[in-house]
């Protein structure tokens, strides 16, 4: 059974005072929770609020980002041991919008992806087709080849620990969402590249989540289907209420 997973990518908003606000007013509105994970993804700069705010509760902490490197000249970046450091458990790789306006390439999501795993932080890894790469009818090949790169090295011990979120782009922030029979399908192809790596078995352990518009009124149609493992939610996680009503979405 794999236990559904709710991610909160705060992307670059709220203050560490913006931050402690959002989790005084989300943490009454989920209640308990035991039958599937939250994680919290504010900018570095909050993570320490959040972690304040979230003690004792089951919620996760998470980062956006994270660099290959443990210590160095590498100005403005951030290594997995200063977020292990801080209480972090799960770290965003490879975000569209990090490959599109920071470069990031498939090799760095890669060695970002060792390096987080390396010291014991849990990947959440994004792939996912543009628009005009949907249009051209390459998502298949697109998302695979994204997969294939992404998890290369990485042994089928430590591909358990990393969650893949598939995000088509053209669904990021416009408020069109895939179809949960579209998200379903290509969800299911990532599930077999898995599977073709590492084996049927490890492969339907791996957690794989949608993002993309996920809100209150679309998520439980979304984790109605069998291969959507849970979400990467950006807009609606920054409003309490609309959080919660997706973690909830079976309430
Ligand atoms: P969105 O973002 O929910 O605002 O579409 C999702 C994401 O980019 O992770």
């Amino acid at each position: 059974m794999r236990v559904p997973i709710i991610a909160g990518n705060w992307k670059m908003n709220k203050t560490p005072e913006e931050a402690a606000v959002l989790c005084r007013e989300l943490l009454p509105l989920l209640g308990e929770l035991t039958d599937r994970e939250v994680v919290l993804c504010p900018p570095f700069t909050a993570l320490t609020a959040v972690k304040e705010a979230i003690e004792g509760t089951d919620i996760a902490l998470g980062a956006q980002n994270v660099f290959y490197e443990d210590s160095g000249a590498y100005t403005g970046e951030v290594s997995p041991p200063m977020l292990k450091a801080l209480g972090v458990k799960y770290v965003i790789i490879g975000h569209s919008e990090r490959r599109e306006y920071f470069g990031e390439s498939d090799e760095m999501v890669n060695r970002k992806v060792k390096a987080a795993i390396a010291h014991g932080l849990r990947p959440i890894l994004c792939v996912g087709e543009t628009l005009e790469q949907r249009e051209a009818g390459v998502t298949e090949t697109l998302v695979k080849s994204q997969i294939n790169k992404a998890f290369s090295d990485v042994s089928a011990d430590d591909a358990l620990n990393v969650v893949v979120a598939y995000e088509p782009i053209w669904a990021i922030g416009t408020g069109k969402t895939a179809t949960s029979q579209e998200a379903n399908r290509v969800i299911g192809l990532i599930r077999a590249t898995l599977g073709e790596i590492y084996g049927g078995s490890t492969a339907e352990a791996i957690r794989i989540q949608y993002g993309g518009s996920v809100k209150p009124e679309n998520i439980a149609e979304l984790m109605q289907e069998p291969e959507i493992d849970g979400a990467l939610v950006g807009g609606a996680s920054l409003e309490a209420e609309s959080f919660a009503r997706i973690v909830r979405y079976d309430d």
